[in-house]
């Protein structure tokens, strides 16, 4: 079916929330984006004891973690108990990351309601808090038992929220053997016409990654592809730098760092940074000034706690390769390069 975002109308998500909603367990506990809450009543009206949660990345930590968990001990939730979160991938995040730790793991359920959470966030079990100022330092792999995709919920995101997505789903289309990027190629800026497609093709992809290398010691490790660069750069700005703009250009700073080794040829890097650039406007993948000062300035340290999880970079005609280190200077010269 062709789906332009926007076409739901809101008796017809309200019914299919309703069949979701009817889906969970009663006496849940719903952990639950604000602003979803606000603009979908039937997440306000739920029976179920529910807390509302401000989807902002620096509220995802410690000091949240333990506000979810003080709310779980009062309502006396124990291991039996399923835990829903409703929202995108901060709010998934969160929660995952709470709901493995409380009483060494509930039920868990997702809701995810964002592009990026759908596609990614919510499927494949990583959970994670940032931390000391690092971007998703503390985290489990705990997989939700259930994950409910409703692509209708998307009409009410941001345009720019559905760029962010879109930097993922540009990502999984350039992994080994993705068949989303032909789709993507063919598409061209009508992507949105193959929404559903697009959003089973990534999700179908992510799984099979994740059913083969659950804990990120392989073949998982290509889902990173340039978020080495995108950690710093969310990092360094203090998070005012959302996660999927970053993807976006760390994309691009992988692609540049790939050539620069001559990991791959001229073809190959001038392919991924047109494919980037057709599907943003230019100032979006261009990082402003105060962001190159404070990358300068401080993000040497994200870097070097971030790099454990290696380097991934584009190898040959259609393959990513895993660096484990190269010097800051060099990386920070990619980053920083107006490109
Ligand atoms: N665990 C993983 O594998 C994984 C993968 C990718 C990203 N992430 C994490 O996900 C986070 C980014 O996710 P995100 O972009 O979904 O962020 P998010 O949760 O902040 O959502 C973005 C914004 O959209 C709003 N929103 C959510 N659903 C909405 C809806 N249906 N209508 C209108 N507004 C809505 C939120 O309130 C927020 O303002 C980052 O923290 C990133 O690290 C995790």
């Amino acid at each position: 079916m062709k789906y332009q975002l926007g076409e739901y109308n809101t008796e017809v998500i309200e019914t299919i929330l309703d069949q979701v909603v009817k889906q969970v367990p009663t006496n849940s506990f719903w952990v639950i984006d604000n602003k979803v809450a606000s603009l979908y009543p039937i997440f306000n009206n739920l029976p179920d004891t529910k807390l509302l949660v401000n989807a902002e990345e620096t509220n995802k930590n410690l000091k949240m973690a333990e506000e979810i968990f003080n709310w779980l001990k009062y309502n006396k939730v124990n291991r039996q108990s399923t835990i829903v979160a409703v929202g995108g991938g901060i709010t998934t995040d969160l929660t995952g990351w709470v709901a493995s730790n409380y009483m060494r793991g509930c039920n868990l359920m997702h809701i995810p309601t964002t592009l990026i959470g759908m596609i990614d966030a919510a499927i494949g079990g990583k959970t994670a808090i940032n931390f000391n100022q690092t971007k998703n330092l503390v985290g489990s792999f705990y997989p939700a038992g259930k994950v409910f995709i409703i692509p209708g919920v998307l009409q009410t995101l941001q345009e720019k929220e559905i760029q962010a997505g879109l930097a993922e789903l540009l990502k999984m289309a350039l992994l080994p053997e993705s068949r989303i990027l032909k789709l993507l190629i063919e598409l061209k800026s009508e992507w949105k016409t193959e929404f559903h497609t697009l959003i089973n093709m990534s999700i179908e992809q992510k799984m099979l990654i994740c059913q083969r290398d659950l804990r990120d010691t392989g073949e998982r490790r290509s889902l990173n592809l340039g978020h080495t660069f995108a950690h710093v750069i969310e990092s360094a700005s203090n998070y005012q730098i959302e996660h999927g703009r970053a993807v976006a250009i760390g994309i691009i700073k992988a692609a540049r760092l790939s050539y620069e080794l001559k990991l791959i040829a001229r073809e190959r890097y001038d392919f991924i940074i047109k494919l980037i650039r057709s599907h943003y406007p230019a100032n979006y993948l261009q990082l402003e000034m105060w962001i190159i000062n404070a990358i300068s300035n401080k993000g040497k340290e994200f870097y070097e706690n971030d790099k454990k999880s290696k380097l991934i970079l584009f190898s040959g005609e259609n393959d990513i390769a895993v660096f484990d280190t190269i010097e800051w200077n060099k990386f920070k010269n990619i980053i920083i390069e107006v490109s």
